[in-house]
């Protein structure tokens, strides 16, 4: 393989650019992690963790990629044969729904066009049908990473509590935990499912289960099997500083690491960063003369702008040339919308001259692609540039 000279852009929508800061906290001698020093570094990542998620119940830390976190959840709090009530934003939706299903649950979906989040009027209207509460859990996806559409979790909390249902809320935030305003506590979520390595900065191969009190006084019943999920076996260990089995000890000096930047920006700063770049992001797709998929301002993703191409052009063909020519990946269509959309990711350690380069990337991709468009970077640059728009530095 030739030697590539300077950075590769990795613009997918997760995983995301890891800083050197969190490279070089995970490039250390491994320790062992019965011993002293690993009970103070989980310690510690536990309390730095749980503001990000904004709760103070346990947050469960997995060795594993977002799927096993969505096991997880399901297999903790129900029993086989359970009803679960989802949505059908788009791809991770869809993969949720088939891992609960083939784990014995029994799944209803509400469809949806993959252009728009979850709807909180259909979610309540299903709930006020269920007299006799057969359905167990609502779960959704916080934010579609496969359409870039960003779904209301305190409007279906309202809807759940406006039909009077007991069921539990499992929320998927692999794509906006740290990057996306998300309350755990305060939205009255059961089980929220996060991930490494989007917002959070770090490599893939952990993810995370917050618990509320609820969803662990019905873990208590719950008869689906369970063991290396089980947090009955996790909560007690974590309190002391360890696990039931060989955490993964790199990461978690990467996690601890990534979150005092979390901090240390501020969530709110975080927050702010990425609304602007993702209104800088749609700015360039408007200007390109091109169609974001997500169809309601309200539900626009703030990590990530997925791109409708125009018809008869292929997406994958332009992420191919911008790839070849450019050495920048961006996201694949995925399910419905492959080969229809491409995916630009502007979420984790990013900055404006990132995005900038990034958008550059995309606007001579579809010139030398053949696809008409217009010019996205001016207005994109103009918006970035706008004395207004307070400096945001991203993390390094
Ligand atoms: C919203 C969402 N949920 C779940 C997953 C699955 O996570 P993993 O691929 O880490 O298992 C992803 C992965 O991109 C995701 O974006």
């Amino acid at each position: 393989m030739a030697h590539v000279s300077g950075v590769h852009f990795l613009q997918i929508p997760g995983p995301t650019n890891v800083p050197e800061r969190v490279l070089r906290a995970i490039d250390r001698a491994t320790i062992d992690h019965r011993g002293p020093d690993f009970g103070k570094l989980t310690l510690e990542v536990q309390d730095l963790i749980r503001p990000v998620f904004g709760t103070r119940e346990p947050v469960v830390i997995y060795p594993a990629s977002g799927t096993g976190a969505w096991e997880a959840a399901l297999v903790n709090t129900l029993s086989p044969g359970d009803r679960v009530l989802m949505a059908e934003t788009g791809q991770f939706a869809a993969l949720w729904s088939k891992l609960a299903t083939r784990l014995g649950l029994e799944v209803e979906i509400i469809p949806g066009d993959w252009r728009h989040g979850v709807d909180p009027g259909a979610i309540e209207a299903r709930l006020a049908a269920d007299g006799a509460h057969a359905i167990k859990a609502v779960a959704i996806v916080h934010n579609e990473t496969s359409t870039g559409v960003t779904s209301r979790v305190p409007e279906v909390r309202a809807a759940i509590d406006r039909a009077r249902h007991p069921a539990l809320f499992l929320v998927d935030t692999i794509s906006s935990l740290a990057s996306i305003d998300y309350r755990h506590d305060e939205w009255g979520v059961d089980v929220t499912v996060g991930g490494s390595q989007k917002g959070l900065m770090l490599p893939p191969g952990l993810s995370f289960n917050a618990i509320s009190l609820k969803a662990l006084t019905a873990s208590a019943t719950a008869r689906l099997p369970r063991s290396y999920w089980a947090w009955d076996e996790m909560l007690p260990a974590n309190a002391t500083g360890y696990f039931p089995y060989t955490p993964a000890t790199n990461l978690l000096y990467g996690l601890r690491e990534a979150l005092h930047m979390l901090h240390e920006e501020t969530l709110p700063a975080g927050f702010a960063r990425h609304a602007r770049h993702a209104e800088a992001a749609r700015r360039a797709v408007r200007g390109w003369g091109l169609e974001i998929l997500a169809l309601d301002p309200r539900e626009y993703s703030n990590t990530l702008t997925a791109v409708i191409v125009p018809d008869g052009v292929d997406a994958d063909a332009i992420r191919a040339v911008i790839l070849e020519r450019f050495d920048m990946s961006l996201g694949v269509g995925l399910g419905k919308v492959k080969g229809r959309v491409f995916r630009i990711g502007h979420l984790g350690s990013f900055n404006d001259l990132m995005l900038a380069g990034t958008l550059c990337g995309v606007q001579m991709g579809l010139e030398l692609a053949g696809v008409a468009h217009g010019d996205g970077v001016t207005p994109a640059l103009a918006y970035l540039a706008a004395p207004a728009a307070a400096p945001v530095l991203a993390a390094v």
